[in-house]
């Protein structure tokens, strides 16, 4: 487990921590889900061992900071009474911001194509875990709005770019939380479709958008998105704080 510090500067009313958080991978599951489940569980397990251990470390480092953690999704691998109560009582016992990812949703790793209709299977049992709307939320801390959008799909939906553009006109300095961060082979794919090619226009011009700060890829990066932005991404057993000011 590893913690990096990155600064960022836009302008808040005065500088704050928060902990980021992503693809902490939980893979619990028990009998009342039934054996193929369980088999899932112990299939899962050995390549995300430390996900336990990165919510201890969380718990700790929040303590520590006093700060909030914003989580980029896939907090669970997949769908379980198990792992959605582990995860409720991570969120009631902590100050948690979640922008789901595609494994939220996750019936079974891998077995069907995923898409709407397949998330609604279990989103609502899923939300029923978060305080927060894990499709599209906002918080404001010190000024600045961050803006979490689940864009797990890889895709932008109608509602969440409307919710966006409604957040933009509280005119505050924004920070994007997104599942899928922005690289060049999605975002051709992603140009098909076009909601999410309008969104990501959108996103591109508006300049109260300042940082991009996302997971999915497993890994620590940081680079620059849609040619302007700041964007981070944090893997699966790092910490990042970010002091912003
Ligand atoms: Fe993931």
């Amino acid at each position: 487990m590893d913690i990096l510090k990155t600064k960022l500067q836009i302008g808040a009313k005065k500088p704050f921590k928060i902990i980021h958080m992503s693809d902490t991978h939980l893979t619990h599951a028990d009998l009342r889900d039934g054996v193929r489940k369980v088999k899932l569980a112990e299939d899962r397990l050995p390549i995300f061992p430390h996900a336990e251990e990165m919510l201890e470390a969380a718990d700790q480092l929040a303590k520590e900071l006093g700060a909030p953690i914003l989580s980029t999704g896939d907090l669970i691998d997949f769908v379980s009474l198990k792992n959605l109560e582990r995860a409720k009582e991570f969120a009631k016992t902590h100050d948690l911001f979640l922008a789901a990812g595609n494994h939220e949703y996750s019936l079974y790793v891998g077995e069907a194509f995923e898409d709407a209709a397949y998330r609604n299977q279990s989103l609502q049992k899923v939300q029923a875990a978060f305080k927060n709307n894990i499709r599209q939320s906002a918080r404001v801390i010190e000024g600045i709005n961050f803006v979490a959008i689940d864009n797990g799909y890889y895709l932008f939906e109608e509602e969440q770019l409307a919710f966006l553009k409604e957040e933009v006109k509280k005119g505050l300095p924004i920070v994007l939380l997104l599942h899928v961060p922005f690289y060049k082979e999605e975002l051709t794919r992603q140009a098909e479709d076009p909601c999410t090619h309008k969104t990501i226009a959108y996103i591109r011009d508006e300049q109260l958008i300042k940082a991009v700060i996302a997971g999915h890829i497993h890994k620590n990066t940081e680079g620059t998105a849609l040619g302007r932005l700041p964007q981070w991404t944090t893997g699966c057993t790092t910490l990042r704080v970010f002091e912003i000011s």
